[in-house]
């Protein structure tokens, strides 16, 4: 079943609070002089206009990235993230969105790697268009989750690695996990960032207990729910489970996190940044 778009999705408050920790993290990986690998497995299309039908047909980043980009009292963690995105948009309109491989792109440098993977026969196409030329990106049309797997360790021994599943399939809780359970076993140092929606409570916890049960060590999980938990169809909230965290991460969090449930919440909005498991 390949039938989730990013582009209906591109710029939301998920991508947001996805797109601004994966930013701190390379921004992170280049302060130093020795190369990384980059590492998406579920890389969607790279780049996305926003005036196309898909993102205008749900309007979700109105309620994203639409509502800070301009926003110059933003905490100074958020800034390097929201840079970026105007960065995009030079002549002032928000008019396109980077995908994750598209935020890759702008950090990475000579001695770095970029290794996608991407389904979708249609998405896998915009992302080809989209790294062309691009040096040492590598792009593959097949499942990320054995990709991921297959690159682990990676030969420079640094490396980000993002899971971001669609979700379409109830199994995809359980693998992403276990990917990156597996993943660390060979490569115990890398850091890897998961993506998952709230929509049950009862898989974000199962999530939880998984990792809590393996190997891992140094897990943080952030989470940004704009409605209370709910039974009725829907995701009500967001959040990353990351191991390995860049050491500043938390600290770029505390900041970043009540300004977000402010800016993108109401009322009824929450917020949780805890460390599960330590280092
Ligand atoms: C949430 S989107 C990715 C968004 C992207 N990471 C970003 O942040 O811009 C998930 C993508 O995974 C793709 N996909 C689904 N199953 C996959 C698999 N097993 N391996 C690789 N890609 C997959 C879908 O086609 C979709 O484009």
């Amino acid at each position: 079943m390949l039938s989730y778009r990013h582009a209906f999705h591109a710029g939301n408050f998920a991508d947001v609070l996805k797109h601004s920790v994966l930013t701190l993290t390379l921004d992170y990986m280049t302060r130093k002089e020795k190369g990384f690998h980059y590492i998406d497995s579920h890389s969607g299309a790279g780049m996305y206009q926003l005036a196309d039908e898909y993102a205008q047909k749900t309007g979700e980043y109105k309620e994203g990235i639409e509502k800070i980009i301009k926003d110059e009292s933003a905490p100074e963690a958020l800034k390097p993230y929201l840079s970026l995105i105007n960065s995009l948009n030079a002549n002032g309109d928000l008019e396109v969105y980077p995908g994750s491989p598209g935020i890759a792109k702008a950090f990475m440098r000579r001695q770095d790697s970029t290794h996608l993977f991407e389904l979708h026969p249609t998405d896998i196409q915009h992302l080809e268009d989209f790294c062309y030329r691009s040096k040492k990106v590598f792009i593959k049309q097949s499942d990320g989750y054995q990709g991921v797997l297959g690159l682990i360790p990676p030969p420079s021994r640094r490396g980000v690695v993002l899971i971001d599943p669609p979700y379409e399939l109830k199994e995809d809780y359980v693998k992403a996990v276990k990917t990156i359970i597996k993943a660390y076993k060979k490569f115990a140092t890398g850091t890897y960032i998961l993506w998952y929606p709230v929509v049950k409570r009862d898989l974000v916890e199962q999530m939880k207990s998984n990792f809590k049960q393996s190997e891992v060590k140094n897990l943080l999980q952030v989470e940004l729910c704009l409605t209370p938990d709910s039974d009725e169809y829907g995701m009500t909230g967001t959040g990353l489970f990351i191991v390995n965290p860049p050491w500043e991460l938390t600290k770029q969090l505390e900041e970043i996190m009540p300004y977000l449930k402010a800016q993108l919440g109401n009322e009824s909005s929450s917020y949780q940044l805890e460390q599960l498991i330590a280092e």
